[in-house]
């Protein structure tokens, strides 16, 4: 329609993701620096009802489908219930999921299936406690296992993601993998990206999908998935023990060797309500802003039309001209 999110190189989001807060109860190295970040002050973040305005825009006018919140951790938000039944109960209620750490979700997944929530994707990068505490510079393991169980027997769809750092938990992934097959969670490994306000990344220790394939051959068979892979940045594969049976899918998410940016099919709102285009680029659109001095929905529609339109081809190769954002992964939302 003419009312879609284009952009130059004949892409069209209908994925949105809608970071809800910029805080984290964690400080993944990867992601936030340890003594955290200046924060947005709770008045600049969307409120649940501003939220649900934009998600109504971007299903009605440009065909959204799925939405995803993300953040920093959207559980620190006191109305993520709110949010969610609020654009579960939308016309054309697109299907909403929600990635977090998990820590708190053993008291809220009920809350949150009842609400309209269907899956949930989970950070979790080990289960050695020792090696958890280091990569998340905090010992909330057991919460994080405790979040995940809750939301199994609430009846949530679970994903796990992991990003390997090499010399860190990079040896104990089929640990991970052979834990989360045996729970039913469907595991994602993660190429870390140059996401870091540190800025910290370096391409050197960034362990490669080539890699994790080759680790993970070592103990199990994969063998690809045939099934679409429509714009998601997991390529998928069956796994299989060595003597051919079952025993589960899982993901790899290799971001910077083998980008999929040709298909990318997303959008994002910063939880500052900011519409950004791609992750890995610093161009910004305040919605927010004019939303609040009065914009009709024909205004914030355009100004996120042209937003997409800016979209960037891709964020540059793997080795010399890779983009490095100056928001870290917190601040945009996943
Ligand atoms: P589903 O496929 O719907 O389950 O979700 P997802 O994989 O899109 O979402 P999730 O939040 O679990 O993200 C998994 C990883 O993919 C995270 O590390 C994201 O940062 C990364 N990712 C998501 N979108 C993009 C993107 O546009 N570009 C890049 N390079 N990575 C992305
Ligand atoms: N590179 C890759 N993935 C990252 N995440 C956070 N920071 C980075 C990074 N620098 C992951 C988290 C979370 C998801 C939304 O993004 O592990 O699962
Ligand atoms: Fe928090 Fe997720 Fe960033 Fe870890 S990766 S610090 S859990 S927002």
């Amino acid at each position: 329609s003419a009312d879609a999110l284009l952009d130059r190189f004949g892409r069209r989001a209908v994925d949105l993701r809608v970071s809800l807060t910029e805080r984290c109860n964690l400080r993944c190295t990867y992601c936030m620096p340890a003594a955290g970040l200046p924060f947005a002050p709770d008045d600049a973040l969307m409120t649940a009802a501003e939220i649900e305005r934009l998600v109504r825009i971007g299903t009605a006018r440009f065909g959204v489908r799925k939405v995803r919140f993300t953040g920093g951790e959207p559980m620190l938000r006191h109305d993520l219930v709110d949010v969610i039944a609020r654009c579960a109960s939308l016309p054309d209620a697109p299907e909403l999921s929600l990635t977090t750490n998990a820590i708190g979700l053993a008291h809220r997944a009920s809350a949150l299936y009842a609400a309209g929530l269907r899956r949930v994707n989970v950070s979790l990068d080990t289960v050695d406690p020792d090696v958890f505490t280091e990569v998340t510079r905090r010992p909330f393991l057991d919460k994080v296992i405790a979040g995940l169980s809750a939301a199994h027997d609430a009846g949530l769809a679970i994903k796990v993601n992991a990003v390997l750092l090499r010399g860190v938990n990079d040896h104990l992934a089929p640990d991970l993998l052979h834990w989360c097959l045996e729970r039913g969670y469907e595991l994602r490994f993660i190429e870390q990206m140059p996401l870091d306000p540190d800025h910290a990344w370096d391409r050197t220790s960034m362990v490669t999908a080539a890699e994790t394939r080759a680790a993970l051959s070592r103990t199990v068979r994969l063998e690809p998935d045939e099934a679409p892979r429509d714009g998601a940045p997991a390529e998928r594969f069956r796994v299989l023990s060595r003597d051919g049976a079952l025993l589960g899918t899982i993901g790899i998410i290799a971001s910077i060797t083998e980008s999929f940016c040709a298909d990318c099919t997303r959008t994002r709102l910063t939880a500052d309500g900011h519409v950004r285009s791609c992750l890995f680029s610093d161009d910004e659109t305040d919605v927010l802003g004019p939303m609040r001095a009065g914009a009709a929905d024909d205004e914030v529609a355009d100004l996120w039309q042209r937003a997409m339109w800016a979209k960037p081809r891709d964020h540059g190769d793997d080795t010399d001209d890779l983009v490095h954002p100056t928001r870290g992964m917190s601040a945009i939302g996943g």
